[in-house]
């Protein structure tokens, strides 16, 4: 109920009335003011006129379920949205939600992890400052060798996302870190769960550099966030909204392609090495060449200097530009 309110509130620029409210929601007064005393406690700053009605003055930056909800309409992805102040891992806790039999589409968001995990087992820190840690769980009826592609999928999503509601440029650095100013802003890891041949369920787990501004000393050379590059505090409900609703478009593509055919070009629009010479990190060997692009099974495309055209499969490897971590 506090999503429909919260989503008539903000799409009114007049008073809306205590009986409007009760009304088109089908709940009692009393039940309104309930919710609304509910969201004063969460921060909202919301001015109450008698015989006027409610207006709203302040929206905090949540990332409560209803305030994330209150932006989707009746997205799928995002159907159900469960929220902790601080867990293990996003993606070991939609795991336990997938186990559940919790539906497809489901997102688990913290404020906080003790111990977010990154690709190739590292770690994702918590920095001091509201970021996103969520994980979406996902059902889809792919055989496990096509699941990498979904990762790449929702790095598309992410970028798309942030570039459309914060009209800042940004970039993928192949497989799927989004790259603002030439540093990393956010990461995604996948995991699953199989039997044999299919996929029982799926977690993507997105981690994202939102407010914070320091970085500790060996990260600050390669790591940004979305306020350092824009200098201003932004709202993680309305990108986490936005990635859900982009995530929701290209998954629909891929389901009926059965690849990234349909999202190719918008993916290698993206890529920030196309066309640049790039150092390729695989165990036990590195070699250079020119990233060209992904083909519709999400290999990044690399011309070595004997004019031959490698391609590289997600998995234990690293992309770097020449000098450092993207040029
Ligand atoms: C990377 O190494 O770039 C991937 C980082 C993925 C971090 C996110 S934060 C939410 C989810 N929970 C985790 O433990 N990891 C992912």
């Amino acid at each position: 109920m506090k999503t429909e309110i919260l989503r008539m509130l903000r799409n009114s620029e007049e008073y809306v009335s205590g009986q409007e409210l009760s009304e088109k929601l089908g709940i009692s007064r009393t039940a309104v003011w309930k919710n609304i005393r509910s969201l004063k406690e969460e921060g909202y700053q919301i001015e109450a006129v008698q015989n006027r009605g409610y207006r709203i003055l302040k929206i905090p930056d949540s990332i409560r379920p209803s305030e994330i909800k209150s932006r989707l309409g009746g997205s799928r992805m995002g159907c159900e949205i469960y929220y902790i102040e601080e867990t293990s891992s996003t993606n070991i806790w939609a795991k336990r939600l997938g186990d559940e039999g919790a539906p497809s589409g489901t997102l688990a968001i913290a404020q906080q992890q003790t111990q977010g995990r990154g690709r190739r087992g590292r770690q994702w820190l918590s920095f001091e400052g509201d970021n996103i840690y969520m994980s979406l769980l996902l059902r889809p009826d792919i055989h496990p060798e096509k699941a990498p592609m979904l990762t790449l999928v929702m790095g598309l999503s992410v970028a798309q996302g942030i570039n459309r509601e914060l009209g800042v440029k940004t970039g993928i650095k192949w497989p799927n870190d989004v790259i603002l100013g030439n540093k990393k802003a956010a990461g995604i890891l996948t995991e699953m769960s199989t039997q044999s041949d299919y996929i029982e369920y799926l977690v993507i787990g997105v981690g994202i550099n939102c407010n914070s501004v320091k970085f500790s000393e060996e990260l600050s050379p390669t790591a940004t966030s979305l306020a350092a590059e824009t200098g201003e505090t932004v709202s993680r409900a309305q990108i986490v909204a936005a990635i859900l609703r982009c995530f929701e478009e290209n998954y629909e593509k891929y389901i009926a392609a059965g690849d990234l055919s349909d999202l190719l070009d918008e993916y290698n629009e993206n890529l920030v090495h196309r066309d640049q010479e790039i150092r390729i990190l695989e165990a036990g060997r590195e070699y250079t060449g020119t990233a060209r692009g992904i083909d519709a099974e999400g290999h990044l495309l690399v011309e070595t200097a004997d004019q031959k055209t490698v391609k590289v499969f997600t998995g234990e490897v690293s992309v770097r530009g020449m000098q450092g971590y993207v040029n």
